[in-house]
């Protein structure tokens, strides 16, 4: 069924030319800078954040993106609701409805929390990351700073491996669904208990020998607090070390955050030791790709 623009949920929902078209539209808010002048198409709405898992990147990116629409916003984190006392996800989410947000932003344990709301309450959900399974807005970011990065409308002919804890990362399964719809190869690289095989890419675990045949690299978080095991060669094996980085000349990503030392080198992770390093243009991309998001979904 054609994605029908009412929520963001999952990139599965949209097609490569609904992706292209946010996309673009984020390029465009990312070239204007500063120099963008709002029309506030926000003006008068107030957005809820609803975050029940901690976010850094996420959370200061859709309000400052809802800012920058003119909006306001209300943020409300698990850890101070109600929801420590038992209320439920979707009870929540009516009673913020009933609030008279104009949409609600959530990012949640729950596999299917986010569809789980949209489906009971009538204003838009933007899905900021549900479980294990979908990051879709990050993946989009995603999307747009790579395009950019290699200067072209899509992704068509690129090779990317994304690394690491793939098992318990929503990003690794969002990202395939965008970098694939947009004409890019994805091979997931880690040892086989953080590799699962049936998310319909190619597989592998000679980090090296993929390193030498693709053009963008997403190191992901070891997630321990999910109760990922790695073992003591994990950097040696499957990190980006400086010495890794040194033979690659492609581009290099981490949706954060980063566990230093482990899946990347300290001095790897940091921006200013090479011009391939997209780790905090990923963060950048963030605010224009959600604000892309919310002009089209409540704007
Ligand atoms: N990439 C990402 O989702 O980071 P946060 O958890 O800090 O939002």
């Amino acid at each position: 069924m054609p994605w029908n623009g009412r929520h963001f949920l999952s990139l599965a929902d949209l097609s490569s030319e609904d992706m292209l078209g946010l996309m673009q539209r984020a390029t465009h808010f990312l070239d204007a800078g500063d120099r963008y002048e709002p029309s506030a198409p926000l003006a008068g709405k107030i957005i809820a954040n609803l975050f029940m898992e901690n976010s850094t990147r996420t959370r200061c990116s859709f309000i400052i993106a809802t800012k920058r629409l003119g909006g306001d916003y209300i943020d409300l984190l698990g850890s101070t609701s109600s929801a420590s006392k038992g209320e439920t996800l979707v009870d929540t989410a009516l009673n913020l409805e009933a609030t008279g947000v104009a949409g609600i932003v959530v990012r949640c344990s729950e596999e299917n929390g986010a569809r789980i709301i949209a489906e009971n309450i009538g204003v838009p959900v933007i899905n900021a990351g549900s479980g294990t399974s979908s990051h879709p807005t990050q993946a989009l970011l995603d999307a747009v700073t790579l395009t950019r990065y290699f200067g072209k409308d899509d992704l068509t002919g690129e090779h990317v491996a994304i690394v690491g804890d793939i098992a318990h990362s929503r990003v690794a399964r969002s990202n395939v669904i965008s970098l694939t719809t947009l004409g890019a190869k994805v091979t997931f690289v880690g040892p086989s208990e953080l590799v699962p095989d049936d998310l319909g890419c190619e597989t592998s675990s000679d980090f090296d020998a993929v390193l030498s045949g693709v053009s963008a690299c997403m190191m992901l978080r070891v997630q321990f607090e999910r109760d990922a095991k790695v073992g003591e060669d994990y950097r040696e094996q499957f990190g980006l070390t400086e010495e890794r980085a040194k033979n690659f000349d492609g581009a290099i990503m981490h949706p954060g955050p980063m566990n230093r030392g482990l899946e990347i080198d300290d001095c790897v992770a940091n921006v200013e030791s090479s011009p391939h390093n997209l780790i905090l243009s990923q963060v950048t991309s963030g605010v224009a790709t959600r604000m892309a998001i919310l002009e089209h979904l409540i704007g």
